[in-house]
């Protein structure tokens, strides 16, 4: 035996077998905890009715330039009341200019322009947009009033969306997706 090995196992200190050894116990510690929260959290009673429930999100607060995130269906929900310049700015871009010229909207046909006014809330309403916070790449949360366009701008892979959420520039493929939802009163918005 080596002098070395020698002095490792006198000072107790872990070989390098040890090392590999705790190194993947912890790995496995860390996937199970990832894995049993799903389960803790589909036993809970309600999940399934959570699931598939429409929520009503009260945006009287909402000024505007200001938006929110509310939680649908486990995903993140962007609604914004956008200023009449960033509308604007939405309508001056040409559609041929669009790298997905789609509306992704769910209240409208499928094959429905990406227009301003098709990925907002519609006429009178046209401030308002809603969307799905996950981009079109793979699923990151964007941030809002960010990126090259003033829209939101997902930092994982560099996609950068417009006012109205469409896919400017970056890997992304499409425009973020609109869900159903409709204004039930001035000031709320059910989703779903
Ligand atoms: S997930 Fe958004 S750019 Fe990759």
């Amino acid at each position: 035996m080596s002098e070395h090995e020698t002095s490792s196992e006198t000072l107790g200190e872990p070989t390098r077998r040890d090392f590999l050894y705790l190194t993947t116990g912890m790995a496995g510690a860390v996937g199970a905890i990832a894995v049993a929260w799903p389960f803790i959290d589909q036993m809970r009673p309600d999940a399934s009715t959570l699931a598939l429930a429409s929520i009503e999100v009260d945006v009287s607060s909402l000024e505007p330039g200001m938006s929110l995130t509310a939680k649908w269906r486990g995903k993140p929900v962007f609604i914004r009341n956008r200023t009449d310049k960033e509308v604007e700015e939405a309508n001056a871009v040409e559609l041929a200019d669009l790298k997905d010229p789609v509306a992704r909207n769910a209240n409208l046909p499928a094959d429905a322009q990406a227009t301003d006014l098709d990925r907002s809330a519609g006429k009178e309403k046209e401030n308002w947009i809603v969307m799905i916070g996950s981009c079109t790449h793979l699923g990151c949360v964007p941030l809002g009033q960010a990126g090259d366009f003033g829209g939101w701008f997902c930092p994982c892979h560099g996609s950068h969306y417009d006012t109205a959420g469409r896919i400017r520039k970056g890997p992304a493929p499409q425009n973020l997706a609109v869900p159903t939802f409709a204004f039930t009163s001035d000031t709320v918005i059910k989703i779903g």
